[in-house]
């Protein structure tokens, strides 16, 4: 595929075809987003792979909770600005994805989140290549139950950078506007 495609089709997606993503495929994906640049190539990022849907329902809804809490003690919070879906019930953050990447890494280390969103935006431009389509999912960092996390087997000193949904689309939707780019100055 062409760049300018790969471009123009990377669009979050945010509604999923009922078919499961190959695991091998997958596999590629992470051996292809690989060549993302992290800083001095530490490449912190590792890798927790979720298909269950009953799981992935109980992280949404965990994740719904915290953000919730969060909201109420921080009213107007930006992390968190989608409060009619929080506040429903039958939504589920990732979008009824097939598949859930959360990307974790250790804590300790200070370029973990560039090194992750840098990693994220190769995989995205990858699955995009292979006719899937994925949506980063920040509301997913809210992420907090002891259980839930030794279930999904997060390592101690680990924390999740980066969670995606990944899947089949449905549609991809057009380009969202853009703004112009904003050069402060040319010297
Ligand atoms: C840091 C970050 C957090 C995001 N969190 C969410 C999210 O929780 N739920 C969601 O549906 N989309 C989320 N998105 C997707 C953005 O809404 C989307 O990238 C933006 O609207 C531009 O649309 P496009 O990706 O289709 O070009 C997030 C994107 C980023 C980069």
């Amino acid at each position: 595929m062409e760049w300018a495609s790969l471009l123009k089709l990377r669009r979050s997606i945010r509604s999923f075809q009922d078919r499961p993503v190959p695991l091998n495929l997958i596999q590629d994906l992470l051996e292809e987003s690989r060549l993302a640049p992290s800083a001095y190539n530490q490449q912190p990022w590792h890798f927790l792979l979720l298909q269950d849907q009953g799981l992935i329902r109980r992280i949404s809804d965990d994740c719904k909770t915290n953000a919730l809490a969060h909201l109420a003690e921080n009213p107007g919070s930006p992390l968190c600005m989608d409060v009619d879906d929080l506040r429903d019930p039958q939504h589920q953050i990732f979008h009824q994805a097939p598949l859930v990447v959360l990307v974790a890494g250790p804590d300790s280390w200070p370029f973990l989140d560039v090194d992750s969103a840098l990693w994220a935006s190769y995989f995205m431009f990858a699955a995009v290549a292979r006719n899937l389509g994925a949506c980063w999912i920040g509301l997913g960092k809210w992420l907090q139950d002891p259980a839930l996390l030794k279930e999904i087997r997060l390592p101690q000193g680990f924390r999740i950078s980066v969670p995606l949904a990944v899947g089949y689309p449905i549609a991809i939707p057009e380009p969202k506007p853009r703004a112009q780019p904003r050069i402060l100055a040319v010297k």
